[in-house]
């Protein structure tokens, strides 16, 4: 049975980036010959935050959120990462095989470095504690967005390099999977959707701040009766990422950008109908997550259960680990 794996940080409210490269894949593959493991990627936001009411916040956020989209803990595992402290055991096993080049080259740490972010330990050592978040579940397959792609490849690189030094078979090599629709979902400034460039859209936004975030992205200044490229516009690749291609309202929504009706076809018509496209995809998750606010009880039963499930499976593998290492005597 392949087993899934995948989580989010909670450094702050979740958007329609993270929900279209990543947690609408989880949603999908919560099906019957799936075993699925879903977590909150709580340790790993402590390379960049510092505030403890913050982090306890935003976990529950994001479990809440998860919930909301639509991830049945009937069926999905959905534990907080710090719940499973075996976890930072792993990683350190396979700090002990990790050669420093392979940090050095890591994207996301030379990123947040470019940005002017200052950099720690954790941080550097950021993409080992998720090969140790994958390779714990012994997951087969893990649903990200297209940024994540090289931390999967350094996990699979240390997998290997682990079994290599132990002459063992501890771990199984995992593969990513990309969404369909929206590998990299852009922002209201048209840059990748990020936490970190403020350039969000919110999905659980009240309607009337919604509109005022679908309303501000940016656009060129075509005119109504001016042709426009569907491609390099943010609106419609929000829409797109949001809906498929094959929507009927994302064709008729290109078909307006290359050749405007009569009586013309501007950015404002297009936002609306991006708007429109969001309150319908998530009318659903907004009135669930409204529920699940006014029942914290929901939120705590999901994560204790997830706790002990994660943790009886990702201790096996510690402890396979463990024993290869020698530690185990
Ligand atoms: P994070 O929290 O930055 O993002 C969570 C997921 O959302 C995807 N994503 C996007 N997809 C498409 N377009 C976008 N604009 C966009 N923005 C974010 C990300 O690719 C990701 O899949 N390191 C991870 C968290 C993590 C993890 C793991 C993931 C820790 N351990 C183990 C998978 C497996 C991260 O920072 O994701």
């Amino acid at each position: 049975m392949p087993r899934i794996l995948s989580g989010v940080q909670p450094t702050g409210q979740l958007h329609l980036g993270n929900w279209a490269g990543a947690i609408r894949q989880f949603v999908e593959l919560q099906q019957p010959g799936n075993e699925v493991f879903v977590f909150v990627a709580s340790y790993h936001a402590l390379t960049t935050l510092r505030d403890p009411a913050v982090l306890r916040d935003n976990c529950r956020q994001v479990v809440t959120d998860y919930l909301a989209f639509g991830l049945d803990p009937a069926r999905t595992t959905i534990y907080l990462q710090h719940d499973v402290p075996e976890v930072t055991e792993l990683h350190w096993l396979l700090s002990c095989v990790c050669p420093n080049h392979l940090m050095d080259k890591a994207v996301s740490y030379k990123d947040k470095l470019n940005k002017g972010l200052s950099a720690n330990i954790g941080l550097y050592c950021y993409p080992i504690l998720q090969a140790a978040d994958i390779l714990g579940p012994q997951a087969d397959i893990v649903p990200v967005g297209r940024d994540q792609v090289q931390h999967i490849e350094i996990t699979r690189d240390l997998a290997g390099m682990f079994n290599h030094a132990f002459s063992c078979e501890v771990f199984r090599q995992p593969a990513y999977r990309l969404s369909a629709t929206a590998e990299v979902l852009p922002g209201v400034d048209g840059e990748k959707m990020s936490k970190s460039y403020g350039n969000t859209i919110d999905p659980f936004q009240d309607e009337k701040a919604l509109r005022k975030r679908v309303m501000g992205i940016k656009t060129d200044s075509k005119g109504m009766d001016d042709a426009k490229d569907p491609a390099t516009c943010p609106v419609f690749r929000i829409a797109k990422g949001v809906a498929g291609a094959d929507d009927p309202r994302i064709i008729d929504l290109e078909r307006k950008y290359r050749e405007p009706p009569a009586g013309g076809f501007g950015y404002g018509h297009a936002k609306q109908a991006l708007f429109e496209i969001l309150l319908d995809v998530f009318a659903e998750s907004r009135r669930r997550r409204a529920e699940l606010m006014a029942d914290p009880g929901a939120v705590d039963a999901c994560l204790r259960d997830g706790a002990q499930r994660a943790r009886a499976v990702i201790s096996q593998t510690v402890a396979a680990a463990r024993a290869a290492t020698g530690l185990s005597a």
